[in-house]
């Protein structure tokens, strides 16, 4: 699929991907899970790049979930420590295209390097004017969805809104995601055909795209047939063909 059969018209302003498949990707190579990892920072960058020189608006990326911290310390570490070395090395590439980087998730469980070097970028790339690279770090919608609620209740309760207040519009500005649009387009790679907790809320009404690609061998031309398949569907949001042709 080539980038000119993209309908620049009809781009999605907002992709998330859960990039899935590094362990077995290595596992492939007879190496250990790690190598994965790494290796995945080139599909990273091939993304970032390919979507910023579409006009994407924002791409979210889910880094680490929730979840993933119940894996094997060695793999948390060896993860938290590729992060801070990514962050680090790529503020220069971020600059040089013009990329806000921005994060969602629990900032407060990970650890202090790799947050102060996560918030220096942040600080570091805030006022570029090109796409904004999301990273889900520490992430679940579940968790944001909690935070929020308590958020809310707490407001309730000391009698600064009320109960008709809580509305969709209310929620949406207290989730972590409330700086950016509902992805319009989902992609998940790895042959997995599940959300695993990410922006539950957001993806109400997302088109879901499943690759078996598995992410260290993601590149631009499949973050191209992705798109392509994004247009080629209708959008009904709960009307018929009919109604959307007139
Ligand atoms: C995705 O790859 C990266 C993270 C979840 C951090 P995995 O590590 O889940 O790879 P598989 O799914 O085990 O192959
Ligand atoms: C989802 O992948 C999380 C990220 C890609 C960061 P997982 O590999 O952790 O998800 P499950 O466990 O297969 O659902
Ligand atoms: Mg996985």
């Amino acid at each position: 699929m080539s980038k000119e059969s993209i309908n620049q018209s009809r781009l999605p302003k907002h992709i998330a991907i859960i990039m899935d498949g590094n362990g077995r990707w290595a596992k492939e190579k007879g190496k250990f899970r790690i190598f994965g990892h790494e290796s995945g920072v080139k599909a990273v960058r091939e993304v970032s790049e390919g979507c910023a020189e579409l006009g994407v608006e924002c791409l979210t990326l889910y880094a680490f979930s929730t979840e993933n911290w119940n894996r094997p310390k060695l793999e948390v570490n060896a993860l938290m420590t590729l992060l801070v070395r990514t962050i680090k090395s790529e503020t220069k590439t971020l600059m040089k295209n013009g990329i806000k980087l921005d994060a969602i998730g629990d900032r407060s469980n990970l650890p202090k390097d790799c947050r102060r070097e996560l918030e220096e970028a942040i600080e570091a790339t805030k006022d570029n004017s090109g796409m904004t690279l999301i990273l889900a770090l520490s992430y679940s919608a579940k968790w944001d969805i909690v935070n929020a609620t308590k958020i809310i209740a707490q407001k309730a309760v000391d009698g600064e809104i009320s109960l008709e207040e809580v509305n969709e519009e209310l929620i949406d500005k207290t989730l972590t995601t409330h700086k950016y649009p509902h992805p319009e387009l989902m992609i998940r790679t790895s042959g997995e055909l599940r959300i695993s907790n990410f922006l539950l809320w957001e993806i109400a009404y997302s088109e879901l795209y499943f690759t078996t690609v598995l992410w260290p061998d993601y590149r631009k031309e499949h973050l191209y047939e992705a798109i392509i398949d994004y247009q080629s569907r209708e959008r009904r949001f709960g009307k018929t063909s009919e109604q959307l042709a007139t």
